[in-house]
């Protein structure tokens, strides 16, 4: 069935009783009070500094919503929008501002105010441990490049567990490991800048271990909640049946789905990946006793984030041997003609994608007890729809999310094991490099108005929907 049909259609879309509906956030997006309190410094903090017009109009991490100072008042107005559930994640930095060693009595004490008060909104926490944060201590001993590194952040989860493992319940290791891979050591988007295709490998292959290793230790302490990965899935499509076509996209997948999806899921690395990887001679240094730990602590419960599709073709030119290795050699981007596109982001709607993947879940990766934890509309200028109420009027956003619920809902009926649906995000935050550009919350926060939150008029729709379990 084509988009257009699914989304014509009108009627009724109901959805479990238990379903876990709610957003997700992230520390260094959302806190603020990055000097504060004990933190130090993690790379976005640092980059910032030597480097602020690499930031839209110049705003840095330090100004980000505030929620470190009105947690109280945002979790009220969680449970105002129907929240039953919420992501957050721990800053390491926060925690433990050498990286390794001493817990700061502060951090856990501010985190287990936040979780207490979840809890009491009956609002689950779902806590996630790494956001692509990496305290600039780590980063100076190499980042996800080091081993060291790798088993520090292993020590701060399991510190982590012990902390809060009481109460919280619902644990990720990571956000999109995926990402930092790209933005760090391939794309420029993220610190370190380093373009390096082969410091690329060993920085994902450490992030996948490090996520092993925690679940292990998390298993370790006889914890008894669910632990898992948020993985950033675009699914791959050919422009065309041409096996060249598929074959491109088929890799395209290998690299930037399967890399840390079927690790995670199925305790191995894909063989398309590993294949090429050893042919071109970019094999990242690893150890047996690593892929044993990698193989025996798969995860219990998947994060799935869905933004936009990836459209592949095959490669038109072949690439200069001495060029730099990138993973873009074995295929090329493709523009489907007539895509829908969310104009702010730049990014294609494609809202049948998160049935593809929901499916793809099902029937190759064991019906992985998974949810929807990002989804969501980032928009330019939100402040011209607010009414004379002060109300942002976000029917675009309504129509955005209903319009991939009713494929979310078309995958659980046909069998896929998909428990939630978290938009991304809760309130309008700080994003990385486009700082506060793209608006994407259930709550408008005026920055010319000392932070002020407004919930807007989607957050008034999704109350109605979790009372109703759907719409
Ligand atoms: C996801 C991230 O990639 O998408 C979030 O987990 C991010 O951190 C979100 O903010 C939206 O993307 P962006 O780049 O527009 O903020």
């Amino acid at each position: 069935m084509e988009v257009t049909e699914l989304k014509q259609q009108q009627g009724n879309y109901q959805f479990p009783d238990n379903f876990w509906w709610g957003s997700s956030s992230s520390a260094p997006q959302m806190e603020g009070a990055a000097d504060v309190d004990g933190k130090t410094q993690n790379i976005w903090d640092y980059w910032y500094e030597q480097e602020p017009n690499r930031f839209h109009n110049g705003i840095g991490p330090a100004d980000t919503s505030g929620f470190y100072y009105r947690y109280k008042e945002d979790i009220a107005l969680m449970k105002q929008v129907g929240h039953n559930s919420f992501r957050f994640s721990i800053s390491w930095s926060r925690l433990i501002p050498e990286g390794t060693g001493a817990i700061n009595e502060k951090a856990a004490a501010f985190y287990q105010d936040v979780i207490d008060e979840l809890l009491d909104n009956d609002i689950e926490p779902f806590v996630n441990l790494f956001h692509f944060d990496m305290p600039m201590v780590m980063q100076e001993k190499g980042g996800w490049e080091s081993r060291e590194v790798v088993d520090a952040y292993r020590d701060y989860a399991a510190a982590c567990f012990r902390l809060f493992g009481d109460k919280v319940k619902k644990w990720f290791t990571h956000n999109e490991p995926i990402v930092p891979v790209e933005g760090g050591y391939l794309y420029d988007f993220h610190y370190p800048n380093v373009v390096d295709f082969r410091r690329a490998v060993q920085v994902g292959y450490h992030t996948q271990l490090s996520s092993s290793l925690a679940i292990q230790a998390y298993r370790e302490q006889g914890q008894d909640g669910e632990i898992g990965i948020i993985l950033n899935l675009t699914p791959s499509y050919p422009r065309s049946s041409d096996p060249a076509d598929v074959e491109a996209s088929r890799i395209a997948d290998a690299f930037f789905n399967r890399s840390f999806l079927d690790p995670s899921v199925k305790g191995e690395f894909p063989h398309k990946l590993v294949d090429i990887l050893r042919n071109e001679g970019y094999m990242p240094v690893y150890t047996e006793d690593d892929l044993k730990v990698i193989r025996e602590n798969t995860v219990d419960l998947l994060g799935v984030n869905y933004y936009q599709p990836r459209r592949v073709k095959a490669k038109e030119h072949t690439v200069h041997p001495d060029a730099p290795f990138m993973p873009d050699r074995f295929f090329d981007s493709y523009e489907m003609p007539g895509r829908k596109m969310n104009v702010h982001r730049g990014w294609e709607i494609y809202e049948k994608g998160i049935y593809d993947i929901l499916v793809n879940l099902r029937d190759n990766y064991g019906n992985i007890p998974c949810f929807i934890s990002e989804n969501g509309m980032g928009v330019e200028g939100e402040e011209k729809f607010r009414d004379a109420e002060g109300i942002i009027q976000d029917d675009y956003r309504i129509d955005f999310i209903k319009d991939h619920l009713r494929w979310v809902h078309k995958a659980l009926n046909e069998g896929a094991n998909v428990k939630g649906y978290h938009l991304w995000t809760f309130m309008d935050n700080w994003s990385w490099t486009n700082a506060y550009k793209n608006r994407y919350g259930f709550v408008s926060v005026n920055l010319e108005k000392d932070g002020e939150r407004t919930i807007k008029k989607s957050g008034e729709w999704m109350k109605q929907v979790v009372q109703r379990h759907g719409f």
